[in-house]
């Protein structure tokens, strides 16, 4: 078959599989979360981790189904994009830089708000050329929803899976209440929800005085985890610092000391203060505690304090309490006006201990809870993120509350009962009720969230922060306790907030329902009918509910690789979940804990104790996301698209994804990076991070025809340049039908080069253009593959040592070209490609290795440190040994972690190498930069003199690249920066000021200086 043949040959191309506004989605994608602005309400219902962002799924959705020539412009209406969102983020950024506000310069409002109209739904109808057939979209790990809720948004069926129950429940809530009761789930929430909250109360109020009522409301409680001091017996409250509000308060330690040492009573009380050198230095930092009494004053091991955890010996001790107080204003005519409240600290009173008191409670109540399983006994497993709070002795679900906070929990749970077994016995409950009960449940999780023992006190922002502000469960040595019978705070802003959100659900889900704007409807309609959804809650490669050959398009964000542990996070709310929201729905709470042995994560906990476990996790959520993957092609229809949304900084991580992919016979036929947590193009930080989601198109690949038939089912450039392949690996004299690495590789390069150009133009620049280029890598290797070697690779040093050999399960084969292979053909050709954008005719004179590491270390993490893997990577791409030539010479390993240093770094550390620059160009730079930062320029000027280097075009190459890529100072932009990144931003100031000064014949102004003038023009 001709190339030509083959292109006429596939059926239909879809728009995905030709072009995507990846910009606009970008700048629409971090929009949608702005911290300023409302997050979606989707996002706010309950937590799920690494959600995607409504627009970018929006957009998946409607361009994995749309054919390839539909209407660019009417496309971007549909998903909400009605101005040029690139123009407005560009004013945004330089108006932050000159610090002159621009009024509204989006022009419209976010994306993700705006509901297909009548005219959108009709003009998608049309393109599609479907009839009334209402196409299906499975989303097989769909976590929070946003592809199923944008599916069903965008007019068509969604059927979302994930095998989490908690997960399934939030898709329900999410996806499937709002559209089938959208005017009564309201109601029925609100009503049940103020009879639960006001039993609640009753129950509770005695444990929560407040005794400065009615014009000072006590509202968080601060607490300090406490141990013994081994050495003196003190009571140690440990917290890493005690501020309590930006501008000074805090809190200062008054310990008393008794009769010294060892005796009783050695405990501290504290006091509130004004000023930050008034507060007490924090007493505990990196695990260790220091003991505040001053007659000690002696650091504690963590050891010592881990010990006590575990042993039962931690405490908690009350040291402030936030509360607000009313002002009343007296308004000029001797009225009383309207009466403020403004938040205050207090010190703890003696009458705030009601310990007793609430122990007692606790003590009468929890033999009936127990009994009637109201509240979680299960252990805390062994996992990758559960170490943390078992290392400080709290082993069982329930440690991770306060005796207050448990018995508040414990009555939410009771009351909910109570009123479902009335409801049952009554014979009142239908099915908007029972979805009444579910939206309760996740309130009394909003509640758990936000109150439990790793909930800090943020003093910038006097906030509380989650329990999963971060992806862990980190230990916290301070946290806040709410006071949750306040009016607007703890219940009442549960309730609120889960009221607020199905409202806004039903907005957006059903806007018909929810006074629709007139042109929702076409003439032709009278009512507008929601799509079928489908929830189902099984692990993705087991969709026995769904036919062979039934789905119009798979779209998928899968877990990526090892970056949130899903089911161990989630066990958090399903011991709860399950003795409230599983006396509902009993289907999704049967199990004990959630789901860990068919989760598709690259968990090394569950490989422990095992040789090699890291490599035997990889393995594991390689033939977990290959049989979801497989699953996906048996309903998917033979013409049928799969859209994955994926993003890993490590190889191996995208290395096991596309194993998986084409194991289970897809091809990957296009592939777009959309810059989800864009900043300004300059932005700079300490640690590199990836920014950007890539879209996977593929197809699956014909069965019938074999190794290489990929070409039958792909699309696009890649056609002739796979006949090519095909005709070159004959001449090799085996079997005609293997396709060899030798011959691919170019084709491979070729791709990846071809489009980093349009992607820098996209806005994606550092370490996601890497990343990006790795999709066309991907696409172009898939269609060939399998793919073998015709000459051997030669064992990996690695590989060749004995004791991580063991980590490696697989068979060593130097004849096997795997997914790792075009990733470094992706990021050799970045590489170079970049390298070719610096100051272009220098730059071709070549850099020396150590010197184009430097560059290209700084050009693609644009921060001094970042992970070693990716270091390792990029040294292979520039041809320099990392251990040897790098570390401790230009930077320092730490951990997992390498810190380039600056010239005053390695001054300091003696490793500036010769001036000459035998050794790297960079070496004579740094010196240059030292001696013009403490001596002058001058000096900086006749050492380069004196060393024979200022006549040396390399030197002048790699001068000028280095100021393209160090971080531009203070000085030129007006932009503080701070720490490792603030000195190397020096070593640019005195490497320009010297150019200036002495090279302007052979060095031109760097680009990136212009940039930033041009910004603040
Ligand atoms: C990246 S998240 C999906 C997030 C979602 N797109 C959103 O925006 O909220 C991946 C999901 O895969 C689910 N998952 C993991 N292993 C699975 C399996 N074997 N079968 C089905 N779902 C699985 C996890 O529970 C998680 O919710």
């Amino acid at each position: 078959m001709s190339a030509d043949q083959r292109e006429n040959h596939v059926p239909d191309v879809r728009l995905i599989e030709r072009w995507l506004p990846i910009a606009a989605l970008g700048v629409e994608s971090v929009r949608e979360r702005t911290p300023m602005t409302p997050f979606p309400a989707p996002n706010r219902l309950h937590v799920w981790w690494a959600r995607r962002p409504l627009v970018a799924s929006r957009a998946a959705v409607l361009a994995s189904l749309l054919p390839a020539d539909a209407d660019r412009e009417k496309f971007l209406h549909a998903i909400g994009i009605h101005g040029d969102p690139v123009a407005a983020r560009h004013a945004i950024d330089h108006a932050r830089r000159t610090g002159v506000r621009v009024k509204n310069p989006y022009g419209y409002d976010r994306a993700f708000g705006y509901s297909l109209n009548s005219g959108d739904r009709e003009w998608v109808q049309s393109s599609l050329q479907k009839g009334t057939e209402c196409l299906t979209v499975l989303d097989p790990t769909a976590g929070g929803g946003s592809v199923p809720f944008e599916t069903a948004r965008a007019g068509f069926a969604p059927l979302a899976n994930d095998l989490n129950p908690v997960a399934a429940l939030i898709l329900e809530a999410t996806v499937d209440w709002p559209s089938v009761f959208p005017n009564d789930m309201d109601p029925e929430f609100n009503q049940l929800a103020i009879e639960w909250r006001k039993t609640t109360e009753e129950r509770l109020c005695a444990f929560f005085l407040q005794n400065d009522l009615p014009d000072r409301i006590d509202l968080t409680y601060l607490w300090a985890r406490t141990i013994t001091c081994p050495y003196c017996e003190g009571l140690v409250p440990l917290s890493p610092n005690w501020r309590l509000a930006p501008g000074g308060t805090g809190v200062r330690l008054k310990p008393e000391l008794g009769t010294g040492p060892g005796s009783e009573n050695r405990v501290c009380s504290f006091e509130i203060v004004e000023a930050a050198n008034e507060q007490s230095d924090g007493t505990v930092a990196r695990g260790a505690g220091t003991c505040p009494y001053p007659d000690c004053g002696r650091v504690i091991d963590g050891d010592e304090i881990k010990r006590q955890a575990q042993v039962g010996r931690m405490g908690e001790q009350l040291y402030a309490v936030v509360f607000k107080k009313r002002v009343i204003k007296i308004l000029k005519s001797g009225k009383r006006g309207k009466d403020r409240w403004v938040r205050g600290y207090r010190a703890p009173r003696p009458e705030d201990d009601n310990s007793a008191k609430i122990a007692a409670k606790l003590a009468e109540k929890l033999p009936e809870w127990e009994a009637f399983d109201i509240v979680p006994s299960e252990k805390i497993p062994d996992g990758n993120k559960t170490t943390e709070p078992q290392r400080y002795g709290m082993n069982s679900w329930r440690d991770l509350f306060s005796p207050r906070q448990f018995l508040c929990h414990g009555t939410s749970v009771e009351v909910f009962r109570e009123m479902l077994d009335a409801d049952r016995t009554n014979g009142t409950i239908d099915e908007v009720r029972r979805a009444a009960y579910g939206y309760l449940a996740l309130t009394l999780d909003t509640l758990l969230n936000y109150n439990n023992r790793a909930g800090r006190w943020d003093s910038t922002t006097g906030r509380v922060r989650s329990i999963f502000d971060r992806h862990d469960f980190a230990f916290v040595w301070s946290y806040a306790e709410m006071a949750p019978l306040v009016t607007g705070v703890g219940y009442d802003w549960a309730i609120q907030k889960t009221a607020k959100c199905i409202d806004e659900l039903v907005t957006l889900v059903r806007p018909d329902a929810a006074g629709a704007p007139a042109d929702l409807f076409t003439p032709s309609e009278t009512s507008y009918t929601p799509p079928p959804i489908a929830i189902t809650c099984k692990p993705g490669d087991s969709l026995d509910h769904i036919e062979d050959d039934s789905i119009d398009a798979v779209v998928m964000d899968p877990p990526y690789y090892d970056n949130v542990m899903y089911a161990e996070l989630s066990d958090f709310f399903y011991v709860w979940l399950k003795r409230t929201a599983g006396h509902v729905f009993p289907e999704l709470f049967r199990s004990h804990l959630t789901d860990k042995d068919n989760e598709a994560v690259a968990n090394q906990a569950r490989f422990k104790g095992q040789k090699g476990a890291k490599a035997l996790a990889g393995r594991d959520y390689q033939e977990r996301m290959a049989s979801i993957f497989a699953e996906c092609r048996r309903v998917l229809k033979p013409e049928g698209i799969m859209t994955l949304m994926f993003t890993h900084k490590a190889t191996g991580a995208w290395d096991a994804l596309t194993k998986g992919l084409m194991e289970a016979g897809f091809v990957i036929t296009a592939s777009w990076p959309i810059n989800t947590e864009a900043e300004g193009s300059l932005h700079i930080k300490k640690k590199a991070a990836a920014k950007s989601t890539i879209f996977l198109v593929c197809r699956p690949r014909p069965s019938a025809a074999g190794s290489g038939a990929g070409a039958d089912a792909r699309v696009g450039a890649g056609a002739g340049a796979d006949a090519m392949v095909q005709d070159a690996s004959a001449s090799y004299g085996e079997d005609p039908a293997t396709i060899y690495w030798e011959d691919v590789e170019p084709v491979v390069a070729q791709a990846a080069r071809s489009r980093v150009g349009e992607f820098q133009d996209a806005g994606i620049t550092g370490v996601d253009l890497y990343l990006a280029s790795f999709g066309p890598a991907l696409e172009e290797f898939s269609r060939h593959w399998p793919v073998r070697r015709g000459t051997p690779r030669e064992r990996p040093v690695e590989h060749r040592r004995r004791r991580q050999k063991e980590l490696f399960a697989d068979e060593w084969d130097p004849y096997a070209a795997t997914p790792e292979d075009a990733l470094d053909v992706a990021r050799r050709e970045g590489k170079r490609w970049r390298l070719e954008q610096l100051p272009d005719l220098k730059a071709n004179a070549g850099l020396d290795a150590p010197t184009a590491f430097f560059v290209l270390a700084w050009d693609a993490f644009r921060a001094p440190a970042f992970s070693y893997d990716e270091a390792l990577r990029l040294a292979r791409a520039v041809g320099v040994d990392l251990d040897r030539e790098i570390v401790n010479r230009l930077a320092q390993k730490k951990g997992q972690t390498l810190y380039l240093w600056d010239s005053a770094h390695r001054a300091a550390k003696g490793t500036l190498g010769p001036t000459d620059g035998s050794r790297g160009m960079i070496d004579a730079i740094h010196h240059a930069a030292h001696l013009a930062r403490s001596r002058s320029l001058q000096a900086a000027r006749e050492r380069l003199a004196d060393s024979g280097v200022d006549g040396d075009p390399q030197f002048f190459a790699s001068l000028e690249a280095v100021l393209e890529v160090l971080p531009v100072s203070k000085a030129f932009t007006g932009i503080e920066i701070e720490g490792d990144i603030e000195s190397a931003g020096d070593d640019f100031e005195a490497l320009l000021n010297l150019a200036r000064l002495a090279y302007r014949e052979q060095i031109d102004e760097p680009k990136q200086l212009k940039l930033w003038r041009d910004d603040a023009a």
